[in-house]
């Protein structure tokens, strides 16, 4: 198969100010550019700010969430139409903590992803099980619900455009990497999963499959070398601009 571009996702989360944002930028600016695709993703009130200081460079623009609908009395959400005027390529729907916290059930997720589609945006679906699910031993079943919930409703040329970030939730700001095995096994999985949706014969479709949960330099440097993951979303390192560099450059 075709070698696909690697993907480098900055999950800024709830953090940032102008000043931080401008030096943050500047720095990734300056860096040396490696082989990968970068894409960072501030919160929505920076997004302007972001694509200004971006400008006429090649790392790319993402937003965390959009709204479950194109638009209207939704106080406190923002449409995907709109991420697109601010320079967005990408949207990160369905974040373990968004699912936890924010109401973005399976039905939601689903909903988003296809509003996003619809925009001409990239969805990164975040997908992940729990300790606790880990542990009773339901990864398997908890990963394929969430992956069905949103192929379902999508046509297989449809599915090749989505980005699928594989998020172990104990894995996220804990430290914890899973091991490289247990990376490479559920990247296996997925792809399986994802073929079937695609009714496709090859084992390995073309959807970019990105690993997430406390990745560093040192992570970065074995995940690259599984096949079945093409990339990384990456949280706390995305914000100091010598780890993030690091890591896009180890891909
Ligand atoms: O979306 C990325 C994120 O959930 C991982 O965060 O801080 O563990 O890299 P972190």
């Amino acid at each position: 198969s075709v070698q696909q571009r690697k993907l480098v996702v900055g999950n800024w989360k709830m953090h940032g100010s102008l000043a931080a944002n401008t030096a943050l930028l500047n720095a990734l600016r300056s860096a040396e550019t490696g082989p990968a695709e970068v894409v960072v993703c501030p919160p929505f009130p920076y997004l302007a700010q972001a694509a200004t200081l971006l400008a006429g460079s090649a790392i790319g623009l993402g937003a965390q969430n959009c709204g479950h609908e194109a638009g209207g009395a939704y106080t406190g959400e923002v449409a995907a139409a709109m991420l697109l005027e601010f320079g967005c390529r990408y949207v990160i729907v369905g974040h373990s903590e968004r699912r936890a916290d924010f109401g973005d059930d399976d039905a939601r997720v689903a909903r988003k992803v296809l509003l996003a589609l619809e925009h001409g945006l990239t969805p990164i679906l975040c997908i992940g099980e729990s300790l606790a699910q880990q542990q009773a031993g339901e990864t398997r079943a908890v990963l394929q619900r969430q992956l069905q919930a949103v192929l379902t409703h999508l046509e297989p040329a449809r599915i090749e455009q989505l980005v699928i970030a594989y998020e172990p939730i104990w894995a996220i700001g804990t430290g914890l990497t899973a091991t490289a095995d247990y990376v490479a096994d559920i990247a296996g999985y997925l792809h399986q999963l994802i073929a079937q949706a695609m009714g496709a014969a090859d084992n390995r479709p073309a959807v970019r499959l990105l690993y997430g949960g406390s990745v560093n330099a040192a992570s970065a440097d074995w995940l690259r070398q599984l096949p079945d993951i093409a990339g990384v979303l990456v949280g706390g390192a995305s914000l100091k601009a010598d780890q993030f560099d690091a890591i896009c450059q180890a891909f």
